[in-house]
């Protein structure tokens, strides 16, 4: 991993970080790791297929590193000083745009000097996308970090087609409407040919903003998935505003769950953990829009009323670090390994824990086993673009075995209806779910997670991105 390069590239993907973070040790050492998040575990497959290039920050600040060649995708890293990492990174993207964007579950702030460094970093990833794309190339920006990109780097290359891509929810337009840069974002979103959201709502939203703060006159027939995108003529350009809802490598996945090693690792974490009769699971970068404290209560109030036994039942919680030192994050991250304590200190026995909680990331295949190991999947976000963790565990689950309880206000809840869904607000409806999910008819189980797998497996990550890129002009249609 380390050729330099300087060829100009036909297919550019612009996201806040690169797939690899720079993992600086105390002695000076330094390594490339995988970066956090459904943004990378999505894209990064479908880009090494590709052979792309890949603008973004390398995780860390204040470092100047040279672009570098990894296995036949270049990575161009952007450089933020510490003070854009507080302002532009952890305020206006973190502590403004992440809550306002998931139904104000936390309360946004508003700050003019956030503001401020957001469209400065905006402007600098745009100067380098422009310089690393060839002419007429494609450039697929990503995500609520670079909102201003399709403008800004339009301006400078008009030749190139432009997408971008938002993984996290478009929120309500009431919500949307308290943004002291509201317009301006519209406008930043505009300069793309495509903009695209999940789901269809996000793009109806977005339509109806552009005429209201910008005076633009959009379709105003209803936006399909994969079809029918809204249109907006700005100009001589027509943009397209459509629903792309994002997966996974299912089969990459489903292969690796085939393996013997999977399956090895899979007996012995159950063996760990003393052969319980029922393994829950929860798998999440450690984030208050995920509901992880919401289902460790439903959890505790099912062994306080006896409904579940803490001898006949385990629950893991993987919770990757995420954002430590935003405050938000900092308080969130307090409450949970407050109330893991509570329930082992009730329920616990001496070598067995009922709450086994990982302040840590797992490699894939260790992943993978976990997936396989668990007999109900709880995923439980108050609202998320889409959670790719739930489609992970189906594409895991070739045995048909493993129930999946999940949010209704997951963009996947669209996509999976034959899981258990749940209104994460209602503690009593989640813990009847937990508590039919662990008591359910194998033959039950099986039929429903036949119908996740015909889902998932049929509706993976290369469809998303090839759906994408022909409506953006780029892809011969299949
Ligand atoms: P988000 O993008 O908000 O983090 P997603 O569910 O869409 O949520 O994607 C999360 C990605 O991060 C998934 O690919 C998931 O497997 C991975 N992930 C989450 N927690 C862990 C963990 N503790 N260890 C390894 N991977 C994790
Ligand atoms: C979500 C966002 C991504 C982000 C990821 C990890 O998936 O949509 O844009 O990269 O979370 O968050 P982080 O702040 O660590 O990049």
């Amino acid at each position: 991993m380390t050729e330099p390069v300087s060829t100009a590239a036909e297919f550019v993907v612009v996201a806040n970080r690169l797939p690899v973070d720079l993992d600086r040790s105390a002695d000076g050492t330094q390594r490339w790791t995988a970066s956090p998040g459904g943004l990378v575990s999505a894209l990064e497959p479908f880009l090494r297929s590709r052979k792309g290039a890949w603008v973004g920050w390398p995780g860390v600040p204040d470092v100047e590193v040279d672009e570098f060649s990894d296995d036949g995708l270049v990575l161009h890293p952007v450089t933020l000083s510490s003070e854009e990492v507080t302002d532009y990174y952890e305020g206006f993207s973190n502590a403004t745009l992440w809550p306002l964007y998931h139904d104000v579950v936390a309360r946004p702030v508003f700050d003019r000097a956030w503001w401020d460094s957001y469209v400065k970093v905006n402007r600098r990833f745009a100067e380098a996308s422009a310089k690393v794309a060839g002419e007429g190339a494609v450039v697929w920006v990503q995500d609520y970090q670079l909102q201003l990109v399709p403008s800004m780097l339009r301006e400078l290359r008009p030749d190139l087609r432009i997408g971008f891509f938002l993984h996290i929810p478009f929120p309500p337009v009431e919500l949307f409407m308290q943004l002291p840069w509201r317009a301006e974002i519209v406008r930043g979103l505009i300069g793309a040919d495509l903009v695209g959201f999940h789901r269809p709502g996000g793009a109806q939203n977005f339509l109806w903003l552009a005429r209201q703060l910008i005076g633009l006159e959009p379709s105003r027939g209803a936006v399909g998935v994969r079809s029918r995108p809204g249109v907006v003529q700005v100009g001589d350009r027509t943009v397209r505003v459509g629903a792309f809802p994002i997966s996974i490598d299912a089969a990459g996945l489903d292969t690796l769950a085939r393996t013997k090693k999977v399956a090895d690792r899979a007996a012995e974490i159950r063996r760990d953990l003393g052969n319980p009769k029922t393994v829950l699971l929860g798998v999440d970068r450690l984030d208050y829009t995920k509901g992880i404290d919401l289902r460790l209560q439903a959890f505790h109030e099912l062994l306080q009323e006896d409904r579940v036994k803490p001898e006949d039942v385990a629950f893991i919680q993987l919770a990757t670090p995420s954002r430590e030192r935003v405050e938000h994050y900092q308080r969130m991250r307090g409450e949970i390994e407050q109330m893991v304590g509570r329930i082992n200190g009730e329920f616990a026995r001496v070598g067995h824990p009922v709450v086994h909680y990982l302040h840590q990331s797992v490699d894939r295949t260790e992943l993978a086993a976990f997936f396989s190991a668990a007999d109900v999947m709880v995923v439980t976000p108050l609202r998320d673009g889409m959670n790719l963790v739930c489609k992970e565990y189906v594409a895991c689950r070739h045995d048909l075995g493993g129930t999946l309880v999940l949010s209704e206000f997951a963009g996947a809840a669209a996509e999976l209806s034959s899981a258990f869904l749940v209104n994460p607000h209602d503690l009593d409806g989640v813990k009847s779910a937990l508590a039919a999910a662990i008591t359910l008819d194998p033959a039950e189980g099986r039929r429903r997670m036949r119908a996740l797998r015909r889902q998932v497996l049929t509706h993976d990550v290369d469809r998303w991105a090839r759906s994408f890129l022909e409506a953006l002009g780029s892809e011969p249609s299949a």
